[in-house]
């Protein structure tokens, strides 16, 4: 019975443990809400989730990317790059702005720290 109840105890204490290493999401508005679902339809086939890490076609997106820079965050994503289509006909400049307004939300990656050689 005791044994029980320390085991219990233990999964809870393990189980908050995980949970609070977690960061939390953080709070979208509604523009912000529809460039996020915009962003996952048609931008994660290239610029994958920065949580799924690198290996990705195009690069990690984030509020660093492009230094932030708006004007021509949306600059790229209306006309695109080399190896990326542009959106403009796709999508309405308040769309584009949305996803812009996303993309600030998303943290910069933090660079893998290299395995130290042994
Ligand atoms: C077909 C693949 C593809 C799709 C789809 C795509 N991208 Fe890209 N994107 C790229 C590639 C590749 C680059 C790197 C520049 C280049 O090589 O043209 C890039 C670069 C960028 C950059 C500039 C990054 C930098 O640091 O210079 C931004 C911003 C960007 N993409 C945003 C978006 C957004 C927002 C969407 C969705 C609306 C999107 N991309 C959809 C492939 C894609």
């Amino acid at each position: 019975m005791i044994a029980r109840l320390v085991i219990f105890t233990l999964a809870f204490v393990v189980a908050s443990a995980a949970q609070s290493q977690q960061p939390a999401p953080p709070q979208l508005d509604p523009n912000q809400t529809q460039g996020r679902a915009l962003f996952s339809k048609s931008c994660t086939i290239c610029h994958l989730p920065p949580q799924l890490g690198a290996g990705t076609f195009g690069p990690q997106l984030s509020r660093a990317t492009l230094d932030g820079n708006e004007s021509i965050l949306r600059d790229v994503i209306s006309n695109g790059m080399p190896h990326m289509p542009g959106f403009k006909h796709m999508y309405q400049a308040d769309q584009i702005d949305s996803i812009v307004a996303y993309l600030k939300t998303v943290p910069a990656p933090t660079p893998i720290a290299p395995t130290p050689a042994r």
